[in-house]
């Protein structure tokens, strides 16, 4: 289950990712906005952020403008690891090496196609399980 959110500045690309989230058969639940009024990313940052700490929902997608405010927003939640993505190198690698559970787009920076592209890398790679990477992980939770 995927839990999905965006600022007025992301609405028009998270309902272009929503389609595509439907066409590949995808569980979700959008957690707003639900218009292109202005609204505080911090709201719906924070609302897929605590959906996907409490284990309800396996991963988030999160968009605003740049994809920066919303995934520093995420990143302040205990156990959620927001990557935001402008490429699908760095979408592959955040889940290999970050176990990354949420995906940030920035809606004024890349295309939908590209979005799409990246969602798809960011849902089709499984964590690498190596143990370097999973030590890195925990040393994250450190103080
Ligand atoms: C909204 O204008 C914009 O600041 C927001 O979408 C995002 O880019 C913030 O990081």
């Amino acid at each position: 289950m995927i839990a999905i959110g965006s600022d007025h500045a992301g609405y028009e690309m998270k309902l272009a990712i929503i389609e595509h989230l439907k066409k590949r058969g995808e569980q979700f639940e959008d957690f707003g906005c639900y218009s292109n009024e202005s609204v505080d990313y911090p709201e719906y940052g924070k609302k897929v952020a605590h959906a996907v700490a409490s284990g309800e929902y396996e991963k988030g997608i999160l968009i605003c403008g740049t994809g920066i405010g919303i995934s520093i927003t995420a990143n302040k939640v205990k156990g959620i690891r927001a990557a935001l993505c402008g490429d699908c190198f760095s979408a592959e690698a955040t889940r290999l090496h970050n176990d990354a559970n949420i995906l940030a787009l920035g809606a004024r920076a890349i295309g939908t196609g590209l979005a799409e592209k990246i969602v798809d890398t960011f849902l089709d790679t499984e964590f690498s399980g190596d143990e370097r990477h999973a030590r890195r992980i925990r040393m994250m939770e450190e103080d």
